[in-house]
């Protein structure tokens, strides 16, 4: 992370979802990129996650930068946890500002072959997540006198994905869009705000997992820009959703992507093919 402290968040509080990586430590998750962040431009930060030791990595980072934050133990398909969660916020800060929502799993399969229950559970993990924490934020976000949601979709919400079909994976990333837009036209009055990060081919904890050298490559190349996104890319868009700067942005669906959805698939053939 190359940026000085800074006070865009200031007196706020926040909860990031998955605020942990799954990763061995090579490099931060998104969550984790952005709970750093956040809590280095003033915010104090929840850092929920069903993985105790993974939450407590993040805490141990932000705690060595200086930040404030704690953990919160929980799995964000619970209700009971989403409420205790969102309790916690309170009764440790006071009052809640801002909610990351960025927990997601993997969802392989087509609709013609994917497993059931698969499918149930990367839609409960990725968006009946959305609901239940917002569920229990919202209220409290009402009482702060408004607030900032920031759900973590995908270009995959958007547009077919590569490679082997991942469509319970596809469908809970798009739908996640279409409750944020509805979610922002209908708290809109009580000045929470709600918006969406799309992000591309970002190498995270998640991606190294599921790829081969090989398809990292042709990930990087398949942008516009030609360049490798980290977790930074998409928690400096967080940053910005999250702060009063973005006060007057709600219901939109940023793209963090190196410019991959402004291109057609032959506009970058070129870019694919042979040494560059
Ligand atoms: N990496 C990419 O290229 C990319 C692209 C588009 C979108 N995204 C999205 O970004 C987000 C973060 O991805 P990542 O690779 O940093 O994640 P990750 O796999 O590192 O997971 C982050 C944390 O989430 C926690 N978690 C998982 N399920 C949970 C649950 N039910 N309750 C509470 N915590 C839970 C894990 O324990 C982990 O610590 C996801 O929503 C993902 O879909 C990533």
């Amino acid at each position: 992370m190359t940026t000085d402290r800074g006070t865009r968040l200031s007196g706020k509080v926040a909860i990031v979802t998955g605020a942990g990586a799954t990763g061995n430590g090579d490099f931060v998750g998104i969550g984790q990129a952005i709970s750093m962040l956040l809590a280095r431009h003033g915010a104090q930060v929840l850092l929920v996650d069903r993985e105790e030791q993974n939450a407590e990595t993040t805490l141990a980072m932000i705690r060595e930068d200086g930040g404030d934050a704690s953990v919160f133990v929980g799995d964000v398909t619970s209700n009971t946890d989403c409420q205790d969660m969102a309790d916690a916020a309170i009764s440790r800060y006071g009052k809640l500002n801002v909610l990351i929502n960025n927990v997601g799993i993997s969802g392989p399969g087509s609709v013609t072959d994917v497993d059931e229950e698969l499918w149930d559970t990367v839609i409960d993990v990725n968006l009946k997540s959305v609901m239940l924490t917002s569920k229990h934020a919202i209220p409290r976000m009402i009482e702060a006198g408004g607030g900032s949601i920031v759900n973590l979709s995908s270009i995959v919400g958007l547009r077919a994905g590569s490679g082997s079909p991942s469509h319970p994976y596809a469908a809970s990333k798009g739908g996640i869009i279409g409750l944020s837009n509805s979610m922002a036209v209908h708290y809109g009055r009580d000045q929470i705000r709600v918006n969406c990060i799309a992000p591309g081919h970002v190498h995270s904890p998640m991606v190294a997992r599921h790829s081969s050298q090989e398809m990292l490559e042709l990930r990087r190349r398949a942008g516009p820009l030609g360049i490798e996104g980290t977790p930074w890319d998409v928690a400096w868009a967080a940053l910005f959703l999250a702060s009063d700067e973005a006060r007057w942005v709600s219901g939109a669906t940023l793209p963090v992507d190196a410019g991959l959805l402004a291109a057609t698939p032959l506009a970058m053939f070129p870019h694919l093919q042979g040494p560059e």
